[in-house]
This record gives C-alpha cells, structure tokens and sequence, in this order.
C-alpha cells in the first residue's frame, strides 16, 4: 500500500489543468451498455474507480481499448447480465449496470453495492424506480435480483434527489419508448452531461439539472461520442487546498458554473477569486475567516467538499460549523484531522471546528476518497513531515494528485510498499 509523504508549509502557486470528471464518466462508461454499437469517451480520468468500470465492462461482456485519456468500446458476442461481487465491492458505482441491463435484457442480477466505507449507503431507490418501471425485486443472498418481462415507462417521484438512482433510471427510461417521469430528480451537471451523452445515442430527454427529467426513450439506440464535463470536486478540493496554505493558483477548464456555493464560501472565507470561461483562479493571503456550511444536493456545498472545507475551517480565525446532510457517519477524517492539531468536536452530523493557528505534521490514515484529500489538505499546510498512509482510497478520485502538486511547489513524494 503505498504512502505519501508531505513536508507541508509551502503555498500551492502556479497553473494547472483540471481533470475530467470521475463521477460524469462513470454513468457514461456505463451507459455504453445500452447499445451494440461503439462508442467513444474523451477526457476519461485515469483512476482507479474508472479501471473498475472498465474490467466490470470487459466482464459483462465489451471490449475496452484505452487510448491516453480516451476509451473506445466496442460490443462482441452478447453481454452478460451478472455483476461480479469482487467489482462490484469495490465500488458503488457499479449498481448502475442495473438500468441498462435490466432495460436490454428484462433481467438483472448485481451484489448489494460497497464502496466508501460512509455508513449506511442503501440502494432502495433505485430498487422502488425499477418496480415502478414494472420489474420485480428481490434480495437472495446478497444479491439484488431483477426480472421484467417487459419494462415501462413511468412518473417515478423519488424520496430523496439521489444522484445514483435519477442516474440508473435516465439510462433505462433512455431505452424505453413510452414517456417516463423523474421527479425529485438530483440536478448535478454530472447528471446533465449523462444526458447530453444519452441524448447523442437516440433518447429525448428534457429538464436534466431542474427537479423534473423528461425522457422518451428508443428500443434501439446508436453508439456515441462524448467528452466528459470538468471534474468539479477535483477543481474544488485544489482551490481548498491552496487557501489553506495561503497560494495563488489557476485551474484551467474548472467550471465556475458547477462550483458557485463552494466558491462563496470561499470568498466569505476571505479568498480573492476569479472566474470565468478559461477557469478559476484563487488566492489567498491569510488564515480564512470562519464560515459555516451544510452539504446539500446541488447546487448546494457538496458532500464531496465537506472534508476538505473541514480541514481549511480547522485553521480559521474562529470557530465554524459543519453541518452533513447527504451521508451519515462521514467524519472519519475528524479523528485524523486531531492528528495534526486540529481542535474539533463532533455531534451528531454537525462538526464545531475551533481554528488553530497552524497544523503540525503527524502520521495518518485516508478511510475513504474525500477523507484522504482532507488529509492532503491539512498535510500541504502543516509544518514538517505528514505521511498519510491507504492512499489507495485517495487514488480512487484523485488523477495523480502528487504530479499535479508538485507542479503547484508541493513537496510531496509517494513511496510505493
Ligand atoms: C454520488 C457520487 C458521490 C457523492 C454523492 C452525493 C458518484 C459515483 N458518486 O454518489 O461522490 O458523494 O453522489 O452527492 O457519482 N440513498 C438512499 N437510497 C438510495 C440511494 C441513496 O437512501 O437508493 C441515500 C444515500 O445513502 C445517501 C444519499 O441518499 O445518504 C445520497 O446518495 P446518492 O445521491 O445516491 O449518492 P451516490 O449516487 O451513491
């Protein structure tokens, strides 16, 4: 497992690119599974999330070639409608094959997902919008077993605007050619680019980033091309992280559009920055103000950011809150965040930070992907030697992190074991 070492105290200053959105390709990748025909996905991070995606295709049944950031893929015989519990553990994700599989072939059979070890991450949702559909559900031995003589479009209003379940269901809808309804549908612009994406393979959709989603579908639908959206947590966990060592940097392509709650608060935290069509550029002088969040769906301060933002308030001039709404128990990283100096108290979903003056490296351990990059945050301002160990989880979301900062005057090194 392999470690990174961190002597912090140095600003992020200096320009680099953003990468492509790991949570826009994975629906994408995925939605290649509604048709026979090849399609062709650009500015595909390399990560590891998406190797799992890949070989959950190739299992089912594709075959991948990658090419630098680009993944063709291309049918052979017939697919496989079983998703193998050793992918589908790794990553929650792959609960997405359920839509076009169950859409193509009326029938599906996939694990309970795994994933980010953030408490209880249950996929009834998605489950309640296939029965909706007309599928039949049940659970055998940990599997989630689904059958459908024929599916059919439906108005499915969903409890809560989860990202995952407005997903699969958009990719199923997207193969059915009566007019489904999502209601409550979560407006990410990850969402918004499956749609576009799904839009280019047949299907008619309306109203992708509102709260009500239209689609008409197509029994058959085309291969497609595709570039996927700028990863906006990527951008926001760089921007946190050069205000918590007080830098100057630009990240070409990062969407202002897709980070506007995150770049308020920014900015109530007392950074300058710049937006506009070529990117965002931040910079900050001080130690930040406090400022207190709640992680909402979007367009609210996203579950994603809620670590790093917990690591930057840890170093303000006062105390903050933290309110997180979308997933319970995800403050692992409170714990390793004391490590280093931080003075927090968690209740409950609120965290009170009480802002030191400064961090001092310590060894500690990532638990899941945003917990890891809470940790680069904090390391990258600390002083002396941080060395965060299970960077594996950090390698899930992040395009090789420790290349990019260094790039921005980071001393960070990876030690491989
Ligand atoms: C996606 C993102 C993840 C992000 C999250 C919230 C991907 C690959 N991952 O995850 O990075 O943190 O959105 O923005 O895009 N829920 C249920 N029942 C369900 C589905 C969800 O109760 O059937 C609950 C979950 O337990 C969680 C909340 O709804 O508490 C949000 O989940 P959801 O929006 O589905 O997140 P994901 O799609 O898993």
């Amino acid at each position: 497992m392999d470690k990174f070492i961190i002597r912090g105290g140095k600003p992020l200053r200096g320009t680099i690119a953003t990468g492509g959105s790991k949570n826009a390709a994975l629906p994408i990748l995925i939605a290649s599974l509604l048709t026979d025909e090849p399609c062709v996905v650009r500015r595909v991070p390399r990560l590891r999330d998406i190797v799992t995606t890949l070989r959950l295709l190739e299992f089912l049944g594709k075959r991948v070639v990658q090419d630098n950031a680009s993944v063709r893929i291309y049918s052979r015989k017939g697919l496989k409608t079983q998703a193998p519990y050793d992918l589908v553990k790794q990553m929650r994700a792959s609960v997405l094959v359920v839509g076009p599989l169950l859409a193509r072939f009326g029938g599906v059979r996939v694990p309970l997902p795994g994933g980010c070890a953030i408490g209880l991450r249950p996929i009834d949702l998605h489950l309640k919008g296939f029965e909706q559909m007309g599928a039949k559900v049940s659970l055998e031995r940990g599997d989630a077993v689904m059958s459908a003589r024929r599916l059919h479009a439906a108005r499915i209003p969903l409890r809560f605007a989860s990202v995952g379940a407005t997903e699969n269901l958009l990719m199923a809808a997207s193969l059915l050619e009566g007019g489904t309804t999502i209601e409550n549908a979560a407006r990410e612009p990850e969402i918004a680019d499956l749609a576009v994406f799904l839009r280019s393979m047949g299907a008619q959709i309306e109203g992708e980033g509102t709260r009500r989603i239209c689609v008409r579908g197509r029994r058959v639908l085309r291969g497609a091309e595709h570039e996927v959206i700028a990863d906006r947590i990527e951008a926001g966990t760089f921007l946190i992280a050069c205000a918590a060592t007080r830098g100057s940097v630009f990240l070409k392509g990062a969407r202002p559009g897709h980070l506007r709650n995150v770049l308020k608060k920014l900015q109530e935290a007392g950074c300058k920055v710049q937006a506009s069509s070529a990117g965002i550029g931040l910079s900050a002088a001080g130690r930040p103000d406090p400022v207190d969040i709640t992680t909402q769906p979007y367009p609210g301060f996203p579950t994603d950011l809620q670590a790093p933002w917990m690591a930057l308030m840890s170093l303000a001039k006062g105390q903050s809150m933290i309110r997180e709404r979308i997933f319970e128990k995800r403050f692992l990283h409170a714990g390793e965040l004391a490590r280093l100096g931080a003075r927090l108290s968690v209740d409950g979903d609120m965290v009170c930070t009480d802002g030191v003056g400064k961090f001092s490296g310590a060894l500690v351990m990532a638990s899941d992907i945003r917990a890891g990059a809470a940790l680069l945050v904090a390391g990258l301002a600390a002083g002396g030697k941080t060395e965060i160990s299970r960077v594996y989880h950090i390698d899930r979301g992040y395009e090789a992190v420790e290349k990019k900062l260094r790039r921005l005057g980071a001393d960070i090194i990876r030690v491989k074991s």
